[in-house]
């Protein structure tokens, strides 16, 4: 029987469980063996290797986190730690290796593939920062996270003429803050991709406040700045009474939406499917509700494009 190995990698994301349930159970139901790979490449390269079975992976698709944990290996960044992993896959005649991660995680499968195990990627992140995939695994469960903390901070912020300054996770992408921000009808939006200006923002809020306002969110991707130093420059610039919050690794956490599990089961569905296409050394994501594969050499090369649409209309709603 053949055998499929699946791990992952780099930052954890909602809908990561959901994610090897599909492929172990989808797996099993094509004549595969299937192997869950302990804490990401360091499981790799240690042989914590363990057989799933279908009863293995019950009671996982509603869970946040990754059974199977995950981890940033230095070591498989190396030259030798990717011959080792290469040649522990081998010894357990594991074929086919599936990573769920982001990019880093991309990179040391696109190296295993090179080395002849057949790779694919899943997008496992909640930055939702890979190319050519409309979404990530875990990004809209994020959403809906943030999206109902700043609904918290609104309340309490609304009690006391307060404008609530609240960072978010996105590494040095906006999409979370962007989509966040549209979502709570927040009152700016601060993102890498797009410079702000802390002055205009401040006389925007001052202006909303002497209308009648009782309260103001900003929104800042942690690419930008710390939320703490906009605070601070937003009370010294407009006078206004003003909060910081850091919404943190909370962000990471959760039942995973809907929506995640079920682009999680079907990307699971497609990547044995292209086993039995024999395609391999391909990442998979979502375009236009299909699921689509692109090379990991495609999406090294593609470039990562701007939400500036989306920016755009924020700047029309606020
Ligand atoms: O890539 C996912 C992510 O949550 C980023 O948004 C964030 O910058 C980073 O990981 C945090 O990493 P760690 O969990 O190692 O602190």
């Amino acid at each position: 029987m053949k055998k499929i190995g699946v791990l992952t990698s780099g930052g954890d994301s909602q809908g990561m469980n959901s994610a090897i349930r599909s492929i172990v159970r989808t797996g099993i139901a094509h004549g595969y063996e299937m192997i869950g790979i302990k804490r990401g490449f360091n499981g790799l390269m240690e042989k914590d290797f363990m057989a799933l079975e279908t009863k293995d992976v019950a009671d996982i698709l509603y869970r946040g986190g990754t059974f199977l944990q995950s981890a940033r290996s230095k070591e498989f960044r190396k030259e030798e730690g990717q011959v080792k992993a290469a040649n522990n896959l081998r010894e357990a005649g594991i074929e086919y290796l599936v990573v769920i991660g982001g990019d880093g995680s991309y990179r040391g499968a696109a190296k295993l593939n090179e080395r002849d195990i057949k790779t694919y990627g899943l997008p496992g992140t909640i930055d939702n920062d890979i190319p050519l995939t409309d979404y990530t695994i875990g990004f809209d469960t994020t959403l809906n996270v943030v999206t109902e903390a700043i609904g918290n901070l609104r309340d309490t912020m609304s009690s006391h003429d307060r404008v609530s300054v609240i960072e978010v996770m996105g590494r040095d992408r906006g999409d979370i803050a962007l989509h966040a921000g549209i979502a709570s009808g927040v009152d700016a939006i601060l993102i890498p991709e797009i410079p702000g200006d802390i002055h205009k923002i401040s006389e925007k809020l001052k202006d909303g406040f002497e209308r009648g306002k009782t309260h103001s969110i900003v929104i800042v991707a942690e690419g930008v700045d710390k939320a703490e130093k906009i605070a601070h420059l937003i009370k010294e610039q407009s006078g206004l009474d003003t909060r910081a919050t850091v919404l943190g690794h909370i962000q990471r956490g959760g039942t995973p939406s809907a929506f995640d599990r079920v682009f999680t089961s079907r990307m699971g569905h497609k990547v044995i499917k292209l086993m039995e296409e024999g395609i391999h050394g391909v990442a998979l994501g979502m375009e236009k509700n299909e699921i689509t594969y692109h090379s990991f050499e495609e999406i090294f090369q593609a470039k990562n494009v701007v939400k500036a649409n989306l920016y755009e209309i924020f700047e029309d709603l606020v």
